[in-house]
């Protein structure tokens, strides 16, 4: 069994003191940082590119930064955030043209690489690349936004995608992203999830730490 990764969305942190959040969200317990990267065409929102993944490493920020690609093309922009300190990039199958080369280049830049499922993809994608896959991310809301609720048939989704990894043998985590709060982590986890991605849930708080350690008493429930 993986350890499980709390992963914090910054997409609900206070941009104006990004570093100062980040920091105080790794201090907390965080164990990977959550960039969501949206275009205002693959998804409705625009948010941050590579120039702010490389400030966060220029001021000192060490963990993970596992960078979430909502766009459209997806290549173009691959090499610039590995040079700008992304470990994890992932993408939506439906922003590729060819899925199998965009995993190949992630890997050819030096990170781990990922793909990403909304909630009504099919899973057929996988077919032909999970041996090309360090992380499989499951969406449990449309994406563009933080802050919706979780979309329960995830939860089914999940336990299938954590049957086609345990079935392959291969290195893979599960990462959900959506909607993932205190009260619902234990289910989540129980369905198969071994990373965790929270946003709202944990920047609209006060006592980021108290949400984690919270969260990772929840999962500690669910064994
Ligand atoms: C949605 C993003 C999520 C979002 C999660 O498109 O991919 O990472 O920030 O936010 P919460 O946890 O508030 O649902
Ligand atoms: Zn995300």
């Amino acid at each position: 069994m993986k350890e499980n990764w709390i992963a914090p969305s910054i997409l609900s942190a206070n941009f104006a003191k990004l570093g100062e959040e980040v920091d105080k969200v790794l201090s907390a317990g965080a164990d990977v940082v959550h960039f969501d990267v949206m275009d205002n065409h693959f998804v409705p929102n625009l948010t941050i590119g590579p120039l702010v993944c490389e400030a966060l490493r220029k001021h000192g920020v060490t963990a993970p930064i596992d960078v979430h690609l909502m766009v459209e093309p997806v290549d173009r922009i691959v090499p610039d955030f590995a040079k700008a300190g992304a470990s994890i990039i992932t993408f939506h199958p439906e922003g590729s043209v060819h899925i199998d080369r965009t995993l190949q280049l992630i890997h050819d830049c030096g990170c781990k690489a990922g793909l990403v499922f909304n909630p009504g993809t099919p899973l057929s994608h996988l077919e032909y690349v999970m041996d090309k896959l360090d992380i499989i991310l499951l969406m449990s809301v449309n994406p563009g936004f933080g802050g919706q609720s979780f979309l329960p048939s995830a939860l089914a989704k999940l336990r299938q995608v954590r049957k086609l990894i345990d079935e392959s043998g291969f290195d893979i985590r599960l990462e959900i992203d959506g909607g993932v709060k205190t009260d619902n982590i234990r289910e989540i986890k129980a369905a198969g999830a071994d990373i965790f991605v929270a946003g709202s849930a944990i920047f609209n708080q006060p006592d980021y730490k108290k949400v984690i350690d919270d969260m990772r008493s929840e999962l500690a429930k669910a064994g």
